[in-house]
């Protein structure tokens, strides 16, 4: 296993727990227009697209004046709220690190920003989808209480040997998640709305399938990791979303031990389908990718 990633040895200059200073009086003004731009371009984008929960935690917590907020200016408000904060960590730290923070309600977050460059792409989380993408939810209770309770859980799925299957639970909720309300599906998924593209493509594109959340099915179905979904869970409601994953998922983790994956565009016959894609989108990034070859 790679010494870097033992949960004991953290890297030089970070602490025991991994997190280091925000060193936010650090930042180049350029870094600062980096953020104000993703910024404002998402905010126009996502009014009537994100949903209420993450638009109000986003003005509850004035992440726009001066630039890349300083976490010690936002926490006094998020804690407050919800009695969570954002912690600074150098990348990305391993599993029970991660799932740590999380249980005890501190969101470890990447403090560098990506480069004018990179607006529209970038592998590793950078602190534009760490708090833009991920803070603003969790001034939600509802959302702030499935958080911790998740962290709680990935402790135990590790332990259990099915961090896998809940490393989807993650990824279709609260990275891709979409939510329905009255006024039609909203986003609350921290990927989509720190992603320009993705954000129009996630509610918009003729593409992707848009199915209802089924816990024990989003558990079954692998994710992509560099390119738009091919597959959307809808959840009917945050609160849903909590009830759903507070029983226990030991006797669901017996039967994911032998259950089989379902392929990532597969519609099943007990789907509550919103959109059956055409998977166009897909398709043809794949045809693209076997002509280089
Ligand atoms: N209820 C889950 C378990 O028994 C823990 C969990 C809660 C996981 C919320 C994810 C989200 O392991
Ligand atoms: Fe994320």
């Amino acid at each position: 296993m790679d010494a870097h990633f033992d949960p004991d040895s953290p890297p030089e200059g970070s602490r025991a727990d991994w997190t280091v200073d925000q060193g936010w009086a650090a930042y180049a003004d350029g870094e600062h227009r980096v953020w104000m731009t993703l910024y404002e371009r998402q905010r126009t984008l996502l009014a009537g697209r994100a949903c209420d929960a993450f638009l109000r935690g986003l003005d509850a917590l004035d992440l726009h004046r001066g630039g890349i907020p300083d976490f010690e200016r936002i926490n006094p408000e998020l804690r407050r709220l919800t009695g969570w904060t954002v912690v600074a960590v150098p990348g990305l730290v391993p599993d029970a690190v991660f799932f740590e923070h999380l249980a005890n309600r501190r969101f470890p977050a990447g403090r560098f920003i990506r480069g004018a460059d990179q607006l529209d792409y970038l592998r590793e989380p950078d602190v534009f989808h760490d708090v833009f993408g991920h803070v603003p939810m969790l001034t939600d209770p509802v959302f702030a209480d499935y958080m911790q309770a998740y962290g709680e859980g990935g402790l135990r799925a590790l332990g259990l040997n099915r961090l896998h299957n809940l490393a989807r639970l993650y990824w279709y909720t609260v990275e891709f998640g979409l939510l329905e309300t009255a006024q039609g599906l909203r986003l609350y998924g921290a990927g989509i709305v720190s992603s320009r593209a993705e954000t129009v493509f996630a509610l918009e594109d003729a593409s992707p399938n848009r199915l209802g959340f089924d816990l024990e099915r989003v558990m079954r179905t692998p994710y992509r990791i560099d390119d738009f979904q091919q597959t959307y869970f809808v959840v009917p409601s945050l609160d849903a979303l909590l009830e759903a994953t507070l029983r226990d998922f030991g006797p669901i983790y017996g039967r994911l031990a032998t259950a089989s994956d379902i392929a990532i565009e597969t519609v099943l016959p007990g789907d509550r389908v919103f959109t059956r894609g055409s998977q166009a989108y897909a398709h043809e990034q794949l045809g693209a990718a076997a002509a280089i070859q």
